[in-house]
């Protein structure tokens, strides 16, 4: 359920009509609903209640700093991936104990960061990592609390671009390696292993691929507990789906979810983190754009928008699905038509919707892509040198810029010109 809802024949972000928040800021924008990102953060913390537990929310999927606020507020930790996220994290008001630190890459750099302003674990991905993990916290005279990312090698059952679990994916260890790698944590400086991490990919509509993992990760704890190790967390990563349209998609709810992870982990006398992203960020955006033409081509007849994919990539990229619809609700009955959904960048891979039914629109008529709250403004560019476009969030009847359009100047003034060449007046 989503606060984005029709009021006398408009769309409303919780009380303000979009149409409002368009003649104010212009479009394309992205606009969130505090309501809704609350809402479904609460969901996570009542499936898991009863649990010693922390829900990290996945900076990636949406990293306003106005966001992490609102959830570091209601008590969320982090999971971040990047020197970058973590300063968000904590520039929102995260203490570093509530910050966990996941990805494959992570620099020296970043480690010392992390451990002079505090963390809750590195997810380590390799034994590389962990060797160079060690040695930085020895020379620093720290302490790196640790969790080894287990690859399970189970398929996720989703997109071939957002599976990582399966034992062709770049992340985590191998789950036939982790014995011999804990072996070797547990002799290294510096390090702390306090648990195990799993995480098998993202925009899973189905629970039996999170059991399997959760299964195997439940006999490994035996097993590394066996080895005399002390497993007291399971990072059980994000992935939990959403439904892209509003007809037949039915994901597994979060309190479907808590209950399996209580069934398959609960006798382990374990504290429990998960990282969900797209869940809570997901169907709490959406994005505003106008039309610009109609266009009648051969056979096809195209919709163009404001926006681009630049603004929106995950079509693009994945060939995902957005509802699109009107912010004027069409009238019962209306006829609808096919039309290609496009946007202004000089790409054919700038399609948002092939043959989408749409009722009858008008340039400058407004339209809005759902359920683009996660992996929307954080994955934008400004290809085609099309300034990143304002985020608004909205609460009741109030609604605030939280990043505003970049002027031109700015963006074009970013550039410096080397010292051999005169800059034009
Ligand atoms: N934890 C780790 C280690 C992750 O890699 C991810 C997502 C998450 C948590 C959060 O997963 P979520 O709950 O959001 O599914 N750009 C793609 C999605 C990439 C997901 C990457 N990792 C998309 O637009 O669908």
């Amino acid at each position: 359920m989503d606060h984005f809802l029709y009021r006398d024949g408009v769309l409303h972000a919780e009380d303000v009509p979009l149409t409002r928040i368009a003649a104010d800021v212009g479009t394309p924008f992205y606009c969130y609903s505090t309501a809704t990102l609350t809402r479904h953060f609460r969901l996570f913390q009542d499936a898991l209640a009863g649990l010693d537990h922390l829900v990290c929310f996945a900076i990636k999927s949406l990293s306003n700093q106005a966001i992490l606020q609102t959830l570091a507020e209601l008590g969320a930790g982090m999971d971040v991936v990047s020197g970058g996220e973590y300063r968000r994290a904590l520039a929102a008001g995260v203490p570093g104990d509530r910050i966990v630190f996941s990805g494959v890459g992570k620099t020296r750099a970043e480690m010392e960061y992390a451990l002079t302003h505090g963390i809750r674990q590195f997810n380590v991905e390799s034994a590389e990592e962990l060797r160079v993990l060690s040695s930085v916290a020895s020379a620093m005279g720290a302490v790196a609390p640790i969790t080894l990312r287990v690859n399970p090698d189970v398929d996720a059952k989703t997109h071939e671009k957002i599976a990582t679990g399966r034992k062709e994916d770049k992340f985590g260890v191998p789950i036939t390696q982790a014995r011999a790698i804990y072996a070797e944590a547990a002799t290294l400086s510096g390090i702390e292993i306090v648990g195990v991490d799993v995480h098998i990919g993202s925009q899973l509509t189905d629970l039996a691929p999170f059991e399997a993992a959760f299964s195997k990760i439940a006999d490994l704890t035996r097993e590394l507990r066996a080895d005399g190790h002390t497993i007291r967390r399971l990072d059980l990563g994000g992935g939990l789906g959403i439904p892209y349209t509003r007809s037949n998609e039915t994901p597994p709810l979060p309190l479907e979810y808590g209950a399996m992870i209580r069934r398959v982990l609960g006798d382990l006398d374990v504290e429990i983190e998960i990282e969900p992203g797209r869940l809570i960020a997901g169907n709490a955006g959406i994005l505003v754009a106008s039309v610009i033409y109609l266009k009648e081509g051969e056979g096809r007849n195209f919709l163009i928008l404001d926006a681009a994919m630049n603004d929106l990539i995950r079509p693009a990229m994945y060939g995902a699905h957005h509802d699109i619809v009107p912010v004027q609700e069409a009238a019962a009955g209306l006829e609808l038509h096919p039309v290609d959904i496009v946007g202004p960048v000089c790409e054919s891979g700038d399609t948002f919707a092939k043959a989408r039914n749409m009722p009858p629109l008008a340039p400058d008529d407004l339209v809005v892509f759902r359920s683009a709250g996660a992996y929307g403004a954080v994955m934008s560019s400004e290809y085609n040198t099309r300034p990143l476009i304002p985020e608004v969030l909205v609460k009741d009847d109030q609604y605030a810029v939280i990043r505003p359009r970049p002027s031109f100047d700015e963006i074009i003034n970013r550039d410096t010109l080397p010292a051999w060449m005169t800059p034009k007046p």
